[in-house]
């Protein structure tokens, strides 16, 4: 699919948000999807909106700084830029990618400037039913963009964290489409292993054809390009 949706891209390219709460997954994916995104020929890079401090491993700016993630990684502006910047970073029919810190109960200012500034918003959520409920707010807000008239990018739910042994991501993905959420096919498996995705940052993610991550940026390609 690679030469046909480089050129199905518009001109300005397009951007894509990551939502959800802080350890779901959100910086960890963006560095692959920049290597997957490269390798199908697709210009790439990422903002960095995440609050400094709120997680383990770091930000994708510091992650970026130790290896090449085969596309820039550049630091968000003050909110009040943020939407004009995001746009002038974006490749010409490329894609760039905005990291957020914690969606923790409501979203902060910053949030609200990365949902302005986005085409798609990718949801992380791990399925259980707390990150369920947690998630609620972030549906909310989304839904209050479209009551008072402001530009609301379209949502797709991506679960994370899945343990593929278990019945609960099924579940999940059910009950969100049920209730009407685009949730992606592609579910990223947790993984621990001493080569998973636990163990990646500040490494040069493997970039595997038919990963999970590989599929995940197929289909985010596929949203964007329709
Ligand atoms: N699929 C996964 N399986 C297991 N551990 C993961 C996975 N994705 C990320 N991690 C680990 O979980 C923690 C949170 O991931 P991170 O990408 O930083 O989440 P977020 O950016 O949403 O806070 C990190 O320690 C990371 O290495
Ligand atoms: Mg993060």
């Amino acid at each position: 699919m690679t030469t046909d949706t480089t050129t199905q891209l518009p001109p300005e390219g397009r951007r894509i948000a990551f939502v959800g709460k802080g350890g779901s997954g959100k910086s960890t994916i963006i560095g692959f999807l920049l290597g997957h995104f490269a390798a199908k020929g697709i210009d790439a890079a990422a903002m960095d909106a995440d609050e400094p401090g709120d997680e383990e491993n770091g930000s994708l700016v510091e992650w970026s700084e130790v290896v090449d993630l085969a596309g820039p990684v550049y630091p968000a502006p003050s909110r009040s830029h943020l939407r004009d910047r995001a746009a002038k970073l974006t490749p010409a029919h490329g894609i760039l990618a905005i990291d957020t810190g914690a969606w923790i109960r409501k979203a902060g200012n910053t949030h609200y400037a990365v949902l302005s500034a986005v085409d798609l918003v990718v949801l992380t959520l791990a399925p259980t039913r707390m990150e369920l409920n947690r998630a609620g707010s972030v549906l909310a807000a989304l839904d209050h963009l479209a009551d008072v008239g402001a530009h609301c990018p379209r949502l797709v739910i991506a679960l994370t964290m899945v343990n593929t042994s278990a019945a609960s991501g099924d579940e999940t993905a059910d009950a969100l489409r049920d209730g009407g959420y685009t949730v992606l096919d592609t579910r990223i498996p947790r993984s621990d292993a001493r080569d998973g995705y636990a163990q990646v940052f500040g490494r040069v993610p493997p970039i595997v054809t038919g990963s999970p991550m590989d599929k995940l940026a197929d289909e985010l390609l596929a949203e964007v390009v329709r």
